[in-house]
């Protein structure tokens, strides 16, 4: 059966138990969850433990540093039971590689574009080339900003076998169907769902908005 649940909750937030609570409210409705710097810092690497009793979990350690260390730490999320890693391309694909190496099963996403505006300045621009990496290096994936549509629709061109998750939905401006019509096949969403009165009405209503989206895509079912 194909999984209708496009939406990656960010738990942005330093509280574990708040995390637990809202990923435990949220499970079911969504693909993933993805953890950052603020939740492994409060609480530690346990939380992706933890939260996999919920859903996949996806480590955004946004990984940038030479292949030796970033090996360490993708095989420190790999055995906390985390579903996938995200790991910069912009340090190379030697770096990158060794993500993919120490990863194993665990999927790899690549930062290519960022959604928020000092992106402009230096990793926006080099796009193409990051998604060029992302592929050479064996990735899974690609992060690629939902608020920016045509940058989303340059790299859907090239991005041949990787899968588009796209951030920057809701409090940064973007909308999860366009996204998903411009070539997202998961939206990431943190600050509007968590902050809603009712997060699991939100995800809800977010993947009504995509299946729309995807049903008008496919066309009827036979
Ligand atoms: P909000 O609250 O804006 O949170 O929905 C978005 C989440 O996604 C992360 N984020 C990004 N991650 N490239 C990334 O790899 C991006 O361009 C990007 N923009 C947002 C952010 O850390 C937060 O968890």
């Amino acid at each position: 059966m194909p999984d209708d649940k496009k939406v990656i909750v960010a738990l942005d937030m330093m509280d574990p138990v708040v995390a637990r609570d809202m990923a435990k409210r949220l499970s079911g409705e969504v693909f993933a969850f993805k953890v950052g710097w603020p939740l492994i810092l409060g609480s530690n690497a346990d939380i992706v433990v933890d939260l996999s009793r919920y859903s996949k979990v996806i480590c955004d350690l946004k990984l940038a540093d030479i292949p030796d260390t970033n090996s360490w730490v993708t095989q420190k999320m790999r055995e906390n039971g985390a579903w996938g890693i995200i790991a910069h391309a912009f340090v190379g694909g030697d770096s990158l590689e060794a993500v993919v190496k120490a990863a194993g099963n665990v999927k790899t996403i690549a930062v290519v574009a960022m959604s928020h505006p000092g992106s402009s300045l230096f990793i926006n621009k080099k796009a193409k080339e990051l998604v060029r990496v992302a592929a050479g290096a064996g990735a899974y994936g690609i992060i690629a900003p939902g608020n920016d549509i045509k940058m989303l629709k340059k790299v859907k061109k090239i991005a041949v076998g990787l899968k588009i998750l796209s951030p920057g939905i809701g409090t940064q401006g973007g909308s999860a169907s366009d996204a998903i019509a411009s070539g997202a096949d998961y939206v990431i969403v943190g600050r509007s769902v968590c902050n809603a009165d009712d997060p699991k009405n939100e995800v809800k209503r977010i993947n009504a908005a995509i299946n729309t989206v995807l049903a008008q895509r496919n066309g009827p079912a036979t």
